[in-house]
């Protein structure tokens, strides 16, 4: 009988590509999804509307983080192998802009969601998708699994507090419990708010003549940044293991935002100086200076380590992001 997963988060960066890894070892996947006024379904529809594409389907079901009892019924009823818990408010800058929500869904979620299992489906593996935020004021370079924490935003504070949940229920209940510490990662299907999608979909759009200028904030703070679809193999990896654990997951290189909008434009054979603005409106009250990873634990145990090169992955965004500009502009958009 197949394996079946579900994922709270499915509609996000990660989810959409874990569904699909997950669809593709034959997996019957479930997806929580929030009501929403409009489409939030977007990253996932490809999957969902063809369910011959991989031989099983994807099941969507309304829930909702801030409602305990939902997460109830879900499990109740799923009886899952495997629950990989993506959902958050992610979004570190409105994380001080709505502390308390961020609190509730993004710290809170995850007791609902690890309360939930505890009285539906104990046996169930669980995945916290635990961050490198975490590490905030960095106590150590790189950062590893027994780095301590300073988290520098609501964000990191409720990311601090899931991760102790999980390793507790791990303890106290003898879950198999799960944390993946992910380093930054992203995508063509990384949120357009978040720093590298701003500067690839700003790309597109200034080539096509429909922008001129590109409003940044802080542009000397540095990141580990990798390629999402390879993440979320590390997650499954994680999940298939005998007990459960902590991983770091990162490439082991660190680059400045400055740096990636460099290369950004220069890919685009664009004059970064012509266009990019700084605007303090988008400074954080307090800043993660420098993020970088050791995933020597990952490789050695998991046999997981990163593929795309830095230079790379800057690539596949910018001509992302060029083509579904011009896919958009010829109304052809369908999302990848
Ligand atoms: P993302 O694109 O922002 O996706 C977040 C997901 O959470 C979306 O599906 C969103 O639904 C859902 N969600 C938000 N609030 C919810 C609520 N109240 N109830 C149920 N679902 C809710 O994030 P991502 O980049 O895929 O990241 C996945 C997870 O990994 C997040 O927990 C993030 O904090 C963590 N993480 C990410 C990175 C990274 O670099 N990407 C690194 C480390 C850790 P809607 O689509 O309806 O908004
Ligand atoms: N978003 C954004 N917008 N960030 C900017 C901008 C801007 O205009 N200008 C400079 N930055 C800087 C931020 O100050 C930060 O130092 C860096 O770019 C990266 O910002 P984000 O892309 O918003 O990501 P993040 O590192 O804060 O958080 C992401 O990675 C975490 C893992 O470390 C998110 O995906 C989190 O959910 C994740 O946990």
């Amino acid at each position: 009988m197949a394996k079946k997963a579900l994922i709270s988060g499915v509609t996000g960066q990660d989810g959409s590509y874990l569904a699909e890894l997950l669809l593709s070892k034959g997996y019957e996947v479930h997806g929580v999804i929030r009501r929403s006024s409009s489409f939030n379904t977007d990253r996932i529809e490809h999957l969902y509307q063809d369910p011959h594409v991989h031989g099983v389907k994807l099941f969507l079901h309304y829930g909702d983080l801030s409602d305990g009892a939902s997460l109830q019924h879900l499990l109740h009823d799923l009886q899952p192998d495997e629950i990989y818990h993506l959902g958050a408010q992610s979004h570190v800058r409105v994380s001080f802009d709505i502390p308390e929500y961020t609190g509730d869904i993004t710290a809170l979620g995850t007791t609902r969601l690890l309360e939930a299992i505890r009285e539906c489906c104990p046996k169930a593996r669980f995945y916290q998708a635990s961050s490198s935020e975490m590490y905030g004021l960095v106590q150590a370079v790189p950062q590893r699994e027994d780095t301590p924490f300073y988290p520098r935003s609501p964000y990191g504070a409720a990311k601090v507090y899931s991760y102790w949940m999980t390793v507790n229920y791990r303890e106290s209940y003898g879950l198999h419990a799960t944390n993946g510490i992910l380093f930054n990662h992203k995508s063509p299907r990384r949120g357009e708010t978040f720093v590298t999608r701003k500067v690839t979909r700003a790309i597109a759009r200034i080539k096509a003549g429909l922008q001129q200028d590109l409003f940044m904030g802080n542009l000397e703070a540095k990141r580990d940044w990798g390629y999402a679809p390879e993440y979320v193999e590390a997650m499954w990896l994680m999940l298939q293991q005998e007990k459960g654990d902590d991983f770091v997951v990162a490439t082991g290189e660190t680059h400045s935002v400055q740096e990636f909008i460099e290369e950004a434009f220069a890919c685009a054979k664009l004059d970064w100086k012509q266009h990019v603005k700084i605007d303090p409106r988008y400074y954080r009250p307090a800043e993660v200076d420098l993020l970088i990873g050791d995933a020597s634990k990952a490789k050695r145990l998991l046999g997981w380590q990163p593929k795309t090169t830095f230079k790379n992955l800057v690539r596949i965004m910018v001509q992302a992001d060029d083509d579904l500009l011009a896919a958009q502009l010829s109304g052809k958009h369908v999302r990848a």
